[in-house]
Order: C-alpha cells, then structure tokens, then sequence
C-alpha cells in the first residue's frame, strides 16, 4: 500500500515561482487527477514525483520513503508521457520488455510477464510489429505495457491521450478505469480535459498558478465547487457567474443578481453582503416561471440546445432538451433552481453557505 505524500514542496525556475508550497496527500490505490488550465503547474506536480524535476523546498514521499534525492529509478514508480517515446526500430513485444532487459531479467521470465500484458491491453497480434506499423491509439497502448511490465508502486501519466482522436480518447477512458480497478494501483493522472478527471478520477486536484485549489471527488467539485475560480473552471458551458448581495428575506434569504430578487429555501443567521452569485445552465428552467429573459443565442447540440440568455443585463446560459425552436430577440419565461444556486464571498472569492447547510 503506497501513500504519495507532498509537503510544503515548491518549486521555482530561476525567479519564475511554478509552485508556491503545495501539500497534497494521495492515498493507496487512488486515481488522481491533476487538473488545470495551461501552466498551472501540472506536469511539473508529477515531474517532481518522477524525480525528472528537483523540487526548491519541502519533501516528497512514496509509500514511506522520502523521495526528493532518489534517483527516478530508484522510486518504484512508472511514468507515461503524452508522446509515447516508443523505440520505431524495436517490435512492440521488445518495446514492451525493454525495461525488464535492461533490469536483467531472465529471458523466459520476460515472456510470461509479455504474455499477461499483452493479454490485459489485447496487444496479442501486435506483438511482432514495429511502432510505424500502429495507429496512435495502439501505440498508446505499448507505451501503457512498458510502464505495466515494471510493477511500479505508482503510476505516472501525463496527459496520455491527448495525441488521440475522440473516439479513441473516450475508448482509452474506459480502459484505464478499467486497468486501474484490476490494478488497485495508486495512479497521478495530468490533464487539462476536465470530462478525463471527472470521469476516471477517485479524486481530483484543481491547481491555478501552481496553487491547490480544490482536493475533492468529483461531484463534490462540481456541485460544491470552494470557490469562483473551479466553480467558473468546473463545467461545460461554464456556471453563469455575476456580482449580487445578500438579504433577509424574514425567515429566508433573498439573493438579489441583476433584475433578480431570488428567495432562497433556506434562512442564515450571519452573511456576507456582497457576494458572487453562480448558477450552472442545467438550474436555468426555460418555459415558466417569474422571470423573463431575451434570447441572445441558440446552440443545438443534437440532444440538448444551449440557450444563452439576457435576463434585463444578468447574463445566463440554460440547457434545454433536444432540438428546441427557440428564437433569437423572442422573449421567454424563466424559473431558477433556487436550492442549487451557488453563492461565493465576495470578499475571498471563496464558497459561501449558512451554518448547518
Ligand atoms: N524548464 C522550465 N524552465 C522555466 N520555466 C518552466 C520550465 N518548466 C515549466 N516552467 C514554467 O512553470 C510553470 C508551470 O509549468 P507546467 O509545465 O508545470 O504547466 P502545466 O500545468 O503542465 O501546463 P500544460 O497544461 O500547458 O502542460 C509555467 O509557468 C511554465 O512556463
Ligand atoms: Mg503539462
């Protein structure tokens, strides 16, 4: 059982600081995402963990040793890289055991451990062909086996399906879930597509400008999003996000966002005044209801349409079911999902609910 353990570890290259301190604790047998937008620090999170990077301060611990000054082969873990780095002049059998070669392990030993990785990735009637010979998601697929062959403690991937098409994105998906289940592995999983970290993910780690800013299970992330930035990061299309303030609405609380006086299911003792309001496009109910809005743009998507609305200056995006006849300029009624609608202080930007919510 292998617990990856970071401890105040920040990282700068010469005065660009990457990573400020971060402390992040991932339990045995996880699947954890690193999710973030473009240079938050993501791969340099898991290449400190390889030991490709040389954290500035702070410790790094695999299982129970501290890492910071052992050598990437010492660590016991494996690493896939977006580029799968496969040799083009070895078959994908060789590729695949080239690290038991170089370990000096017995050749008869080689091909059983062949054999079962081959048969869980179904790379059986590959084997005898070269890297040119596949297509990107076969590769992939090798370059997978060559990490599985060593048995490490702990899986490294960065961003490993990118270089592949959607379908086989969301094949890959599937089997990595799957793998890791058989497996039990602790994983650390980068990328920047949140449907990957929402769909494989036990947990995942929102990082913005090397800073942690959620640690949570998916639907926690998005459905209590810690504060405006996952909850404007988290979701797609994104939360409609606005200024409002807080009111006692005698025995609930009134949000008060553009036009809107919403009443809240719910009462709270202390507030903020200010705050920013979030509402995600499912929760924007067109039809019925007490208010009305203009419609500014109309998206089909084939199952759903997306309807970006203009409620007298707020500004909301609703999700509407199938191919919808809405039109542009035409007026409609709208009702909120009141208990979803997201409040964030205004103050710290971070998430805000009434004791005892
Ligand atoms: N070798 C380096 N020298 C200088 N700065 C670097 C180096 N590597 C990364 N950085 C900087 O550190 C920050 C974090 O980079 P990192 O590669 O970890 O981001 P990322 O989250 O993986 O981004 P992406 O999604 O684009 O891969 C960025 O500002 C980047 O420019
Ligand atoms: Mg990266």
């Amino acid at each position: 059982m292998v617990q990856v353990v970071f401890e105040k570890v920040s990282k700068a290259y010469g005065d660009t600081v990457a990573i400020p301190g971060l402390d992040l604790v991932i339990e045995s047998g996880e699947f954890v995402s690193l999710l973030g937008p473009s240079g938050c620090g993501k791969s340099t999170t898991l290449r400190m963990l390889a030991g490709l990077e040389q954290p500035s301060s702070g410790s790094i611990r695999i299982g129970d040793r501290d890492v910071v000054n052992l050598a990437p082969a010492a660590r016991d873990i494996a690493m896939v890289f977006q580029s799968y780095a496969l040799y083009p002049h070895m078959t994908v059998a060789e590729n695949i055991c080239y690290p038991l070669k170089k370990r000096g392990v017995a050749k008869a030993d080689r091909a059983i451990k062949l054999a079962e990785v081959a048969a869980l990735l179904q790379l059986e009637p590959l084997l005898a062909r070269k890297p040119g010979q596949l297509s990107g998601g076969q590769q992939q697929r090798v370059a997978l086996g060559r990490a599985l062959v060593r048995e490490p403690s702990v899986f490294l991937l960065d961003e490993p399906l990118s270089n592949l098409d959607a379908s086989l994105r969301a094949h890959m998906r599937a089997e990595l879930i799957e793998l890791h289940r058989r497996l039990g592995k602790t994983m650390v999983y980068v990328t920047h597509d949140q449907l990957e970290a929402m769909t494989m993910s036990s947990r995942i780690a929102v990082m913005r400008a090397g800073e942690l800013q959620q640690f949570a299970p998916p639907d926690e992330i998005y459905n209590r999003p810690a504060n405006v930035f996952v909850a404007g990061f988290i979701g797609t299309p994104a939360m409609a996000l606005a200024d409002g303030s807080l009111a006692d609405g005698g025995g609930h609380l009134v949000v008060h966002v553009g036009p809107l006086a919403v009443a809240l299911p719910y009462a709270a003792a202390a507030r903020p005044d200010a705050v920013t309001v979030g509402i995600r496009p499912e929760d924007v109910l067109v039809g019925e209801g007490p208010w009305q809005a203009q419609v500014r743009l109309v998206e089909p998507t084939g199952y759903e349409t997306i309807v970006a609305l203009d409620a007298g200056g707020l500004a909301l995006t609703a999700r509407v079911p199938g191919s919808n006849a809405l039109r542009v300029g035409e007026t409609v009624a709208f009702d909120l999902r009141r208990e979803r609608i997201h409040l964030f202080d205004k103050s710290d930007g971070r998430r805000w609910e009434p004791a005892g919510r």
